[in-house]
């Protein structure tokens, strides 16, 4: 059979099976299989994957398979963990996974060693945090540098953020770290107004050096440190680059010294793993920064070893692929029960939406088939009281993912009992639901009487039938957090691979930056009718803003 009608009957067989099941219940899918809870999940990497309570068959499974194999995922798996230039719109390889790989493995790319490279950058990196850990780099006056001030955005922001604040057991003593992204100058106002300039370091991240919002905050940083006590001198001790510009970090002024490079290999959103991680390393120290690698190393070798069908990366695609395509579920939720990863959702978000939300495939064709799911989500059980309501009864279905430890970083009393608790009753309720029936007869139990019962019961009835995945891990540690956020960066690359997009570019931001460029001038000037002339609305509101400003 050709390669084209293969794929389509592959999607047709699909379409066949999802229509069988139309009228069959998850729960039904239990009834009629002892071994589905199972079969349905899997360990790799100190994780635990339960994606059982799908709305998904065996035989859907199966097609789903044949399809990942239709699409040649082993080899586009290999070409990504080897270095294929696989972002082809920017002619690039995709080599995160050599960041955190220190087997001595070669992995070749424009004819370096990616993983001999990252190892000595991520040394020299390592030997500052050192420095600033041990007092023998300290700031301009001779003060220890305790605090850092992350500046950058999106994948220079996301990343440690969410990596520093998921670790907080293990933050060393007395330091602190702030994370500055927005171009409002708020977010750096509110951070400046509690730093003390001499003790504090500057970290500019940004993998292009250009980027607006992190260009901006960086000079009035810069500014802020010059008025406050800091000479020019003085800049060396207190500013650190992270970038893969070298030149554009020399001309705004930090030495070569004081920067630390990755690579054209490494996409922002993909480069918490690289010099990207220096404030993970300063807040924890060096040993858990490497134990975060190590961690996702165990997952890259499970996803490059494992058979696609007990490969936890892929398997969690697959599902996501069947929720999206066949039983067309457009919002996906990331619900981690555990506060210290109250960002991972914003962190995921920028991984899955900015590198599956494409419609033009690596063909240059438009997609047939719908492609990244809307990723939200909050800590539970913090959502359970904002926007489970809709997950429950709403008229849209919304997968989720439950995500837990075990074991609290902080036990305290039964807090952590009542969480897993929650944990694990709600996807329980999303599947089964509660039927009319049984809102009548438990309020009739309850006394109620029959009239009210009548209008009061169909508010009450869940249907259920709604899919969702558990990720367990014993405990939330730098090895089963590398784990996690390599899970799923694998498994949107496999996403990517059965829709056909290229996962690792982002022409979709590019537009909005370049209207603001030309708007920006209308917001500064007094010669607005200069410039040519915009929508109506635009103009409207531009008016409106200009009176008043
Ligand atoms: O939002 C677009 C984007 O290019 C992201 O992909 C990236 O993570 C972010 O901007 C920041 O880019 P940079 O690290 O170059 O400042």
């Amino acid at each position: 059979m050709a390669k084209e009608e293969s794929g389509k009957a592959s999607w047709d067989a699909l379409r066949d099976e999802q229509e069988r099941l139309a009228d069959v219940a998850i729960v039904e899918l239990f009834n009629d299989d002892n071994e589905r809870a199972r079969d349905f999940s899997l360990e790799a990497a100190g994780l635990y994957l339960d994606y059982s309570k799908n709305h998904i068959s065996r035989l859907a499974l199966q097609q789903l398979l044949a399809l990942a194999q239709h699409c040649e995922l082993p080899a586009k798996i290999e070409g990504l963990l080897q270095g294929e230039r696989i972002n082809r719109t920017e002619d690039r390889a995709v080599l995160h996974t050599a960041l955190r790989d220190r087997s001595g493995r070669q992995v070749i790319t424009d004819g370096e060693d990616a993983c001999a490279l990252a190892t000595r950058e991520r040394d020299r990196m390592l030997a500052f945090v050192d420095d600033v850990h041990r007092g023998r780099r300290v700031g301009a006056t001779g003060k220890p540098l305790t605090t850092v001030v992350n500046i950058g955005i999106g994948g220079s922001d996301l990343g440690p953020v969410m990596v520093v604040e998921a670790l907080r057991p293990y933050w060393i003593d007395g330091r602190r770290s702030f994370f500055v992204s927005n171009v409002d100058g708020q977010h750096l106002a509110d951070a400046l107004e509690q730093l003390d300039g001499e003790t504090t370091l500057f970290i500019v991240a940004s993998k292009t050096f250009t980027t607006q919002e992190t260009m901006t905050n960086a000079h009035s940083a810069l500014d802020w440190f010059l008025a406050n006590g800091g000479t020019h001198e003085g800049v060396q001790n207190h500013f650190v680059a992270l970038s893969t510009n070298a030149a554009a970090v020399q001309a705004f002024g930090i030495a070569p010294e004081s920067t630390f490079g990755f690579w054209d290999w490494v996409g922002g959103r993909y480069s918490l793993w690289s010099s990207i991680g220096l404030s993970i390393a300063l807040q924890v120290g060096a040993a858990n920064f490497l134990a975060l690698l190590d961690g996702a190393f165990a997952m890259d070798e499970h996803f490059r070893e494992a058979q696609l069908a007990q490969n936890m990366p892929v398997l969690l695609a697959l599902v996501g692929v069947w929720n999206r395509n066949l039983e067309d579920i457009a919002v996906h939720a990331i619900l981690p029960y555990d506060q210290h990863l109250h960002r991972l959702p914003a962190y995921l978000q920028q991984a899955d939406m900015e590198s599956n939300g494409k419609s033009v495939c690596l063909s240059g064709q438009w997609s047939s088939l719908h492609t990244g799911p809307v990723i939200f989500g909050e800590a539970g059980t913090n959502g359970q009281h904002a926007f489970y309501q809709l997950l429950h009864q709403g008229t849209d279905v919304v997968s989720c993912d439950f995500i837990g430890a075990v074991n609290s970083q902080s036990e305290l009393g039964d807090h952590h009992a009542k969480l897993l608790a929650n944990l694990l009753a709600q996807p329980r309720a999303l599947m089964c639901g509660k039927s009319l029936e049984v809102v009548k007869e438990e309020l009739a139990t309850e006394g109620v009487d029959p009239a009210v019962i009548d209008a009061l019961a169909p508010h009450k009835v869940f249907d259920g039938n709604r899919p969702s995945n558990t990720i367990l891990m014993e405990r939330l540690t730098p090895e089963t957090l590398g784990a996690l956020i390599a899970l799923y960066e694998h498994k949107i690359f496999v996403q990517g691979v059965i829709w056909g997009v290229n996962s690792f570019d982002q022409w979709g931001v590019e537009l909005g930056k370049q209207l603001a460029s030309e708007i920006l001038p209308r917001l500064t000037s007094s010669k607005g009718s200069d410039y040519p002339a915009l929508d109506p609305s635009t103009e409207q509101l531009l008016d409106w803003i200009n009176r008043r400003r």
